[in-house]
């Protein structure tokens, strides 16, 4: 009897970290899945729409980005791999398997040059406290690693694709049917006249101007 209710009331006390509400169930590839987003960080004010569809293979995650509403297209072009491309425009996918609020994670982006930036980032505070450590370690060799990136410009439509393939070995993260992720997705938005200031835009609202903020990333399953 006592050993019951300790039980229960274990099973009580366990239940948020377990229970956590799914918000993207993730096919194998060739179905995909859709994060999608109109706003923009922490405002809420609107953003041109941006979509984020996800598949799986056994050894890769796949995601194709779509930037609509795009009028820049804005990059530097001397920006290479693992450059500051995100001082200008770029689509970013934050990723981590596990369910809980992660210290360490992927920051992957892209920008409509098809250059990518790689990089594990550690954030130990899980908020960028500032005056605590933050820092990033780079994928220093992606497509030799089996990354796969292109990009569609559509200026006629303001339309920006990207699809991009990200090894699931890196999350030691194979065969993912079943396990649970945490992930958020952004979109910065710049031009030659408001450079450096930018729009952010992203699927989960971290309620700060950053993006780095773990509580908030999503929880994606894959089924
Ligand atoms: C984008 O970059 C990748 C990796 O270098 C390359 O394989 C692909 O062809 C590029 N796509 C375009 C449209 O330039």
């Amino acid at each position: 009897m006592r050993f019951s209710t300790d039980l229960a009331i274990s099973a009580l006390l366990l239940a948020p970290a377990f229970a956590r509400n799914v918000d993207l169930y993730v096919p194998r590839c060739p179905a995909t899945a859709a994060a999608k987003f109109t706003t923009q960080i922490p405002s809420g004010s609107p953003c041109p729409s941006t979509e984020v569809d996800l598949c799986y293979t056994d050894t890769a995650l796949q995601l194709q980005f779509t930037a609509n509403g795009e009028t820049n297209f804005y990059y530097d072009p001397t920006q290479t791999t693992n450059g500051d491309i995100w001082e200008y425009e770029v689509m970013e996918a934050f990723i981590y398997k596990g369910c809980d609020d992660p210290q360490t994670y992927f920051e992957y982006e892209v920008n409509p040059n098809n250059v990518t930036y790689n990089a594990f980032v550690y954030n130990p505070s899980r908020v960028r406290t500032a005056g605590q450590p933050f820092d990033h370690a780079f994928i220093v060799d992606p497509f030799g690693d089996g990354f796969g990136v292109n990009t569609v410009l559509d200026k006629a439509n303001g339309v920006w694709k990207t699809q991009s393939s990200i090894p699931l070995a890196l999350f030691n993260g194979e065969k993912p049917k079943g396990t649970t992720w945490r992930m958020n997705f952004f979109r910065t938005i710049t031009s030659p006249a408001t450079y450096p200031d930018q729009q952010l835009c992203g699927w989960k609202n971290t309620g700060l101007a950053s993006f780095h903020i773990t509580p908030a990333f999503g929880t994606v399953k894959f089924i």
